[in-house]
Order: structure tokens, then sequence, then C-alpha cells
């Protein structure tokens, strides 16, 4: 919100260049705007925007493990109310707050397009097209956000919507990083490096199909019926495997950080994911021998799920960065 306000400071600092105006005690006048500190300010904006959007698959999470999905039964609304004050349970708490949560992020990406389009000129090439395409993919996300309810909870869009968050997670942290990066002295990958941002992006790419993995079996309840029956304990099992495959290159690509010409930012992310990928190891095993009875444990699988992703995302788009 605060990142909200100062982008609007700025804008409005923009409009009305006297309204900056201020005088040095030479007597000098300065106009407050410049474009490196647009770029800053949108840098924040997004990684907040990435804290937001983590927590924001946490809470999906929480709406789904407690069962609250069809809590609110029509769509935009909640019982055909914004408040439905009458109607408030846990279940019915989560579901709005997801939709409320969601509708505040939302806003943040209309305002880091809408700042990016009006402030093209002062901005890399790549910004209003990273502004656009974010609120094309949140609206999408919204479109199946309403599918979901309306049409009861179907695995695959509903999987489909926790492809969408991801896909989110990614563009952001990646352009938080990008943005991070101009006008800071730094070398773009060369050599090694980028034999390192390889092996990162497939360790990548194997989280996020681990993560969708996990995504259509949570939202089949195969977990639970394996438990419960011992049938379609296919779908754990494969969880499994894939989750090993996405560990050990997780592990590989943070060994290679150590040992290749990489940033120092970029290594400490890299570093951070296999600690990530570790817990997430320990989460999924815990949830498991728990018969999935802790809620707070398979909430936190996602969240760090989440998190993994993020973090990636940020060491290779830190790394391909120009300086
Ligand atoms: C890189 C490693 C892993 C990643 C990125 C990952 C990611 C995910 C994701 C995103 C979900 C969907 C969560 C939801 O919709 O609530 C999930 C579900 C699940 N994962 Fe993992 N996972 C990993 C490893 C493991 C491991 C090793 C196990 C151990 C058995 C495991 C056990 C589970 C279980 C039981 C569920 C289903 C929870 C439910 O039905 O409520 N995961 N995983």
């Amino acid at each position: 919100m605060f990142q909200l306000a100062h982008l609007a400071d700025l804008w409005v600092a923009d409009q009305n260049p006297m309204a900056s105006l201020t005088t040095s005690c030479t007597g000098a006048v300065q106009i407050r705007w410049n474009e490196q500190r647009l770029t800053h300010q949108l840098a924040l904006l997004c990684a907040h925007l990435v804290v937001a959007l983590v927590a924001l698959v946490g809470i999906g999470g929480a709406t789904r493990v407690m069962e609250a999905g069809l809590a609110c039964p029509d769509w935009p609304l909640c019982y055909g109310s914004l408040l439905p004050g009458g109607r408030m349970n846990m279940q019915v708490f989560l579901e709005w707050f997801h939709r409320l949560d969601a509708f505040v992020v939302g806003v943040a990406l209309l305002v880091l397009c809408v700042v990016s389009l009006l402030q093209r000129q002062r901005l890399p090439g790549w910004v209003p097209w990273l502004g656009a395409m974010a609120l094309v993919l949140v609206a999408i996300q919204g479109g199946l956000g309403a599918i979901t309810v309306l049409a009861l909870l179907p695995s695959v869009v509903v999987t489909a919507h926790l492809a969408m968050a991801l896909l989110l997670v990614v563009v952001i942290s990646a352009a938080s990083q990008q943005l991070l990066s101009v006008d800071q002295p730094g070398r773009q990958a060369q050599g090694l490096g980028w034999v390192w941002v390889l092996l990162a992006g497939g360790s990548l790419v194997a989280v996020l199909a681990q993560c969708l993995l996990g995504g259509a079996m949570a939202t089949q309840w195969a977990a639970e019926r394996c438990l419960a029956s011992g049938e379609d304990c296919q779908w754990l099992a494969a969880h499994r495997h894939l989750g090993s495959i996405a560990a050990v290159a997780v592990a590989v690509q943070a060994v290679a950080a150590l040992r290749m010409p990489v940033r120092p930012l970029a290594r400490g992310l890299s570093l951070a994911a296999a600690a990530l990928v570790l817990g997430q190891l320990g989460l999924g095993l815990t949830s498991w021998h728990l018969q999935l009875t802790a809620p707070l444990v398979t909430v936190a699988h996602q969240v760090v799920a989440a998190l993994l992703v993020a973090v990636l995302t940020a060491g290779i788009s830190r790394e391909v960065a120009h300086g």
C-alpha cells in the first residue's frame, strides 16, 4: 500500500512539476521526478507483489484444505454482499478473504500496468509489456476463480488456477530483479554463468511441474483416498518421484552456483532455494506421516512451493539482467 501511495506521489509530481519543486540553500531549483526513482519504485512494488502473491497462494491452499472453496456460493460477491457479516464463519472468512486479497493484488497489478504505460518514455521498453502481460494474467486468473466456484471446483480448473498463480509469481519475481538491476553496476551472465542459468532454469521447470502434479493430486483428493482405501496411490508415488528429481535438480544448481562465476545475489538465492527444497521435502513427508491431519503443514507445503518458485526465478533473473 505504501508503495502504491509513493507511486501516486511520483505521478502527481510528474503531472504538476511546480508542485514538486524544491529549493536548495543555494536557491537552485530541482525537479523531484527522475527515471531512476520511478524504476526503483516499480521494482519495490513488484517485490511487494511477489510477497503478496505467495501469501495469496497460501490463503488459496488454506481455502482448499479447509474445504472452503464453495463457502461463498456466488461470484464475485459472497452471499450477494461485499461483506457477508451474518454468514461469517471460518470457511466463509477464508473464501471471502482470498477474494479480497486477490482484488487488492489485482488493483496493484493494474497500477503497475497503468504507470508503466503512462511513463513508458522514462522506463526500459519491456516494462509496459510486462505491465500489460501481468494484467492479462490476473484477468485470466480472476476468470478461472469464477469458473472454479460456478463449476463446483473441477480439478482441472483448480489446478489451472494454481498454475496461473505460479506463472504470475514467475513473471513478477523476474520483473522485480530486472528492475532492481537497472542502473546497478554489474555484468550480464557470461560463459559458465550461462551454464548455471540453464541448470537453474531446468530446476525451475522441474519444480513447476512438481507443483502442478501436487495441485492435480490435491484437488482430486487422491492422497486422502490413497490413505483411506489404498486407491489412486499412483498420484502420490509420481509426486514423490518427481519431488526427488526436482530436489536433486535444485541441489545441483546450488552446488554449481558455488563453483561457477555467478553474481553474489544469484548465488545467495540459489542456496536459499536449496534450503527451501529441503524444507519442502520435510513438509511433504511430515504431511504424509501425519496422514494429512495437520492443515498447517499442508498449507506450509503449498507456501514453500510458491516461495521456491519465486526464489529460483529471482536468482535466474538477477544473473541474466543487464547491469
Ligand atoms: C520439490 C518438492 C515438492 C514440491 C515443489 C511440492 C509441491 C506440492 C504442491 C504445490 C502441492 C499442492 C498443494 C495443495 O494444493 O494444497 C503438493 C501436494 C502434496 N505434496 Fe508435495 N511437493 C514436493 C515434494 C513432496 C514430497 C517429497 C512429498 C512426500 C510424500 C509430498 C507430499 C505431498 C502431499 C501428500 C500432497 C497432497 C496434500 C493434500 O492432498 O492436501 N510432496 N505438493
